[in-house]
């Protein structure tokens, strides 16, 4: 199975996809390392600590828990979990263990960037989100009342380990939830990948380990491209937001809670992004409806009511991705050619939300 490596400008990481690879954990700790804390979730860890247990078997370590849920992605467990860990002898020398899905993920990797000024962290993502997309690329962050992810840092992780076996257990509509960000990789930048998920729909749904380690191994070989080449988040990376400015805006319209999951806000948001770059004669009208079509056939449910297009837009507006007063959308010239454009103007967004917001609520009930 493959393993990859960020080489951005200041570190290297190794990201290793393979099957049994948490029973490995051990290997991964960084040189020297004191103490081991394995940060997780209740949930998670009564899912599959057993496996982490196994690796880390002969280490001193102790596990601490997060709350695990959107709303309790904030500041305040941080702070108790870091009183914790002193309590419990942590230091510089301490590492982190990163174990869970993209909420432990981006949780216990800012815990780490900021207890004594920075301590390794080594990512274990147990959600297929997290494994092709929270755990890579070293972007961690808590939410503020205002906003989703709105205090953070970069820290990038010592190194990231996928297992997909660990995915067994995952509910099959975080599976599914989890399969959007694959979908948009192949969309924005690997056609080859588009056309596999087309193809092996069946097998990938049904979840056979063949196609479902395919297609997580080439989602993270595109992402650690993008993420080695433009770490920063200029125009290379910010390309990986595809479907996630329509997307988050519905996602807080929605509550971010169980009526729309973020893969399935972002699955709306690329078709959005789709229909928008058809409509504006960017893209062939063609590869718009064969986006549509292949989202029917993975199957998109939602339980999202009706959506207000001026209360959307405003949403829209305060994301963070506004530049200049202009909203920085990210379209498609094609499947596979996703590009960043500051030109579409608030009168056109607006007249294409409004006929959107119309049929979002009816179309996402019909599949
Ligand atoms: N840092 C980044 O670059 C980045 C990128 C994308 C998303 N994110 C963040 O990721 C978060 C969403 O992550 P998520 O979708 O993984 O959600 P999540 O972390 O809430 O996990 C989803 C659910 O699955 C459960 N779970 C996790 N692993 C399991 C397993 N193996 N078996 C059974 N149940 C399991 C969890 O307990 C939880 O209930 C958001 O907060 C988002 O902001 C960060
Ligand atoms: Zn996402």
């Amino acid at each position: 199975m493959p393993s990859f490596r960020v080489a951005a400008a200041h570190h290297a990481y190794p990201v290793v996809v393979e099957r049994g690879i948490v029973g490995a954990a051990a290997k991964y700790l960084p040189d020297r390392a004191g103490k081991v804390f394995v940060v997780s979730s209740e949930d998670v860890w009564r899912h599959k600590g057993d496996a982490l247990v196994k690796a880390l078997d002969g280490r001193a370590y102790q596990v601490l828990f997060l709350p695990g849920t959107e709303e309790q992605k904030r500041l305040a467990p941080l702070e108790a979990l870091a009183e914790e860990m002193v309590n419990r002898g942590g230091d510089r020398s301490s590492v982190v263990v990163a174990f869970g899905g993209g909420i432990v993920n981006d949780m216990a990797g800012f815990l780490a960037a900021i207890f004594m000024r920075g301590i390794p962290v080594v990512q274990v993502p147990t959600t297929l989100l997290a494994q092709v997309d929270a755990s890579i690329g070293g972007k961690t962050a808590v939410n503020l009342r205002s906003g989703k992810n709105l205090i953070g840092s970069f820290h990038p992780p010592a190194a990231v380990l996928i297992d997909p076996a660990v995915l067994d257990t995952l509910p099959d509509r975080e599976f599914r939830s989890g399969l959007w960000e694959i979908v948009k990789a192949g969309i924005i930048r690997d056609t080859a990948l588009f056309d596999y998920l087309g193809q092996h729909c069946a097998d990938v749904l049904a979840r056979r380990p063949q196609a479902v380690d395919h297609i997580i191994a080439e989602s993270v070989r595109m992402k650690v491209e993008v993420v080695g080449a433009d770490e920063r988040e200029g125009d290379l990376r910010r390309i990986l937001n595809f479907g996630h400015t329509f997307g988050h805006a519905l996602e807080a319209e929605a509550g971010f809670g169980q009526a729309l999951l973020h893969g399935e806000a972002v699955a709306l948001g690329m078709l959005m992004a789709f229909d928008l770059s058809a409509r504006l004669g960017l893209c062939p009208k063609e590869s718009a409806r064969r986006v549509r079509q292949h989202f029917e056939q993975v199957g998109l449910k939602t339980e999202l009511g009706l959506i207000d297009a001026d209360s959307l837009l405003a949403r829209m507006r305060r994301d963070k991705k506004v530049k200049d007063g202009r909203i920085s959308l990210i379209l498609a010239h094609d499947i596979g050619q996703a590009f960043i454009s500051r030109e579409v103007t608030d009168a056109a967004l607006r007249e294409f939300l409004s006929q959107q917001t119309k049929t979002l609520a009816s179309a996402t009930r019909a599949h």
